[in-house]
């Protein structure tokens, strides 16, 4: 298929699907609560099915209205085995919470996932978890996992390795499976979406402490958690891609309302911001503690930056669309730290360097990041996106602003996390 690149500029007022981070975990969150909780705005994504699926099969009963809200009947973190292996997709945030969440269970259960899952590092679970009392197997350090949780799970101090939001959640999951006080400290902050849920729900049982240096997570275990109703904000990493659309085509001017404003998700929109964005945030309120309001972007002309480690954690998702801005921004684009890009759901630096290359554009790789040239006149070359979501929809976004002609094979990996994203583009360019 060919995406038809643009003439015209990009407007309008639009509320996107929720988040897929919060949907994750607002659904497992709800599993270990008592009772029923609602959640509306729920993404359709397959990514966020997966973990409704993987809660089915650990019979948690889910049932959606007919206002297309989900009902969570949570039985206070009680699972039951499953019949059968639990097939986690493409989802990496799925298989590595639900570990921590099987964690606490007492019988065994298989994980799975498709050919990209099933090349992306476990071990980092797996090992603290064991350190807990949990039987953990992994193939080689990948899916598929055998884990048989117990309870209670011995408390853990530990040091994450990694700036991970998947690892840090699973392990802070673990802990409220124990009978003492764990402490999980965290040299760079990731999204801190699970702390912010507990930090709500389940006062008693979860505290943080957030230094210069470190903030130190103090879990304490057996907990009870109430049901809950909550809209979950529209997803800032969705918005990335419209947002640079938006910037990069003249006399554009899109409103997102009601999106996630956390400040470990918005980093994309300040560094934009640096770079001369017109941008304007404007908060509204909080949903179960998070931030939400309205973000308004209109077209402008960029300069690139240097980014540096300390970002990374806080724009994982967002570098690949960022190396698509750079290539329309004057300028020097340059990143390093990034090294856990080489294991998302595709090597993501490797994937872009491969792509920009292959349209002209000039790009020198690092182990730990890249470098862009800026402003170059780039032309239309064979594109591969791995059949990652993040990468093509940055592919479909650079060839429409700079109306290359490429043909894309397959447009399946949309529904990953953002199956609506060629109908919100229709949609702003009426
Ligand atoms: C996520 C955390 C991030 C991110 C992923 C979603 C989450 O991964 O890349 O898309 O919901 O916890 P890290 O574990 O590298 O932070």
């Amino acid at each position: 298929m060919r995406i038809k690149a643009r003439a015209g500029a990009f407007n309008g007022i639009v509320s996107l699907p929720g988040d897929k981070s919060i949907a994750h975990r607002a659904l497992l969150h709800a599993s270990l609560a008592m009772g029923d909780s609602r959640i509306t705005n729920l993404p359709s994504s397959d990514d966020v099915l997966s973990t409704l699926n993987a809660l089915r099969s650990l019979k948690v009963p889910i049932r959606k209205t007919s206002r297309g809200e989900v009902i969570v009947m949570g039985g206070g973190g009680e699972f039951q085995s499953p019949d059968s292996e639990i097939n986690c997709g493409n989802s990496g945030t799925t298989m590595r919470l639900l570990m921590g969440v099987l964690a606490g269970s007492p019988f065994e259960s298989k994980l799975i996932g498709d050919k990209s899952l099933s090349r992306r590092p476990m071990e980092r679970i797996a090992k603290p978890l064991r350190m807990m009392g949990v039987k953990v197997h992994t193939s080689n350090g990948f899916p598929p996992i055998a884990i048989e949780g117990k309870i209670p799970l011995k408390p853990i101090a530990y040091e994450l390795p990694i700036a991970s939001a998947q690892l840090k959640s699973a392990l802070i999951y673990a802990a409220l499976f124990t009978d003492g006080e764990s402490l999980i400290t965290e040299p760079i902050m990731s999204r801190d979406h699970t702390e912010i849920a507990l930090e709500n729900l389940c006062a008693l049982n979860y505290k943080r402490e957030v230094s210069e240096s470190v903030i130190k997570h103090h879990v304490k275990g057996r907990f009870e958690m109430p049901s809950f109703e909550t809209t979950v904000p529209g997803d800032p990493s969705s918005a990335a891609y419209l947002i640079a659309l938006a910037l990069l085509t003249p006399d554009s001017e899109i409103t997102f309302k009601g999106i996630l404003l956390n400040p470990r998700r918005i980093r994309y929109l300040e560094i934009l911001k640096m770079m001369g964005g017109d941008i304007e945030i404007a908060e509204s309120g909080k949903e179960l503690g998070e931030r939400v309001g309205d973000v308004t972007v209109r077209s402008s002309d960029l300069k690139n930056v240097e980014i540096h480690n300390k970002d990374v954690p806080s724009i994982i998702d967002e570098i690949p669309i960022l190396t698509v801005i750079a290539t329309k921004s004057q300028g020097e684009f340059i990143i390093h730290g990034a090294e856990e890009l080489r294991v998302k759901e595709s090597d993501r630096i490797a994937s872009m360097v491969l792509n920009l290359r292959s349209v002209a554009c000039e790009v020198e790789e690092y182990q730990d990041g890249l470098r862009i040239r800026g402003e170059s006149q780039l032309h239309a070359g064979s594109i591969n996106h791995k059949g990652d979501h993040r990468i093509l929809m940055s592919l479909i976004v650079l060839s429409m602003v700079h109306n290359l002609d490429l043909e894309f094979d397959d447009l399946s990996p949309l529904s990953i996390s953002f199956p609506e994203f060629l109908d919100f583009i229709n949609l702003l360019s009426k």
